[in-house]
């Protein structure tokens, strides 16, 4: 994660347990380095071991935190039954969930095939269920806190996106009525939509829908270290009174209703995947 770690104290999230879907990489990867970073101790999964223990071991030496990888895929309530139950044994307990795993590309009405709008639905909507249902007695038993990452490109119809749209649209319901339904229980709901964000595989895949840095207000993208500062804030006490929130953290950009038109994409599904 990029500088500016000392904004809260760095005790903030003392001994509280992490358990990240996409903690591999990106953004997802930032917020689990933000919560070690603050005393907390985290479990990351994603379908890939190989980048998962590699991104674990990186993040262990540069925090001397604790970071475990636990290969799952969010789509098998199997796999994400077996590493709830691998963090509660290492662990003792669940405090924190983040629902990062995501998969997305662009894809028109006419190039997105019924398995493509599947395959999205099953690991952002189906996956960010699937992990929570496994994990909600913990969540609540800890009187813990969620954050589901959404996006904002379905606030207005963004070409090309209305699998990751509609997905995410689901995971925004998810935010709301967990909020209300665990509530009661003690535990936080809430969401974190990112913007354009820098040297992230969103960014390079969907700037073309967004246009460039003229149609953000603040003039640049975001960093990931914005996005795991926010993490931090929302699993803190600091903001002990919010829930079933939507965290936009895009320097605006969405307001300005921005429509880039319909950019050229590659017509062979094939060839534009990453
Ligand atoms: N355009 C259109 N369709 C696409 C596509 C693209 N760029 N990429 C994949 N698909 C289609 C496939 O053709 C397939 O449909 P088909 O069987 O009808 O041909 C379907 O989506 C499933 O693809 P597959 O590769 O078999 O699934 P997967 O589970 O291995 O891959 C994806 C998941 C599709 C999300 C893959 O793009 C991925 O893993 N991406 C990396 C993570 C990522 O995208 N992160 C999000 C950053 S914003």
């Amino acid at each position: 994660m990029a500088a500016t770690t000392d904004i809260f104290k760095n005790d903030i999230l003392k001994d509280k347990v992490l358990l990240c879907s996409g903690g591999g990489s990106g953004i997802c990867r930032a917020m689990t380095e933000a919560v070690v970073r603050h005393g907390g101790k985290a479990v990351i999964i994603s379908r890939s071991l190989e980048r998962l223990e590699k991104a674990a071991k990186e993040m262990s030496e540069a925090t001397g935190g604790v970071v475990i990888p636990i290969q799952a895929d969010v789509r098998k309530p199997a796999d994400v039954e077996n590493a709830v139950a691998k963090t509660v044994e290492k662990f003792g307990k669940i405090d924190y969930l983040i629902n990062g795993a995501a998969g997305n590309f662009l894809a028109s009405f006419q190039n997105l095939s019924y398995n493509a709008f599947r395959t999205v639905i099953e690991i952002d909507l189906m996956g960010t269920w699937n992990l929570t249902k496994a994990a909600s007695e913990y969540i609540k038993a800890s009187k813990g806190s969620i954050i589901n990452v959404s996006m904002t490109l379905h606030y207005t119809g963004t070409v090309y996106q209305q699998h990751a749209g509609a997905a995410k649209a689901g995971i925004d319901a998810l935010t709301k009525h967990w909020a209300v339904e665990l509530g009661p229980f003690g535990v936080r709901v809430n969401g974190i939509a990112p913007g354009p964000i820098e040297n992230t595989v969103g960014m390079s895949k969907l700037s073309s829908t967004r246009g460039g840095y003229e149609t953000i207000p603040l003039g640049r993208a975001g960093t990931v270290t914005e996005i795991a500062h926010s993490t931090v804030f929302l699993f803190s006490e600091a903001a002990s009174y919010i829930s079933g929130h939507m965290l936009v953290v895009d320097g605006a950009h969405w307001l300005t209703n921005h429509r880039p038109g319909y950019p050229e994409i590659v017509l062979n599904p094939k060839s534009s995947k990453l």
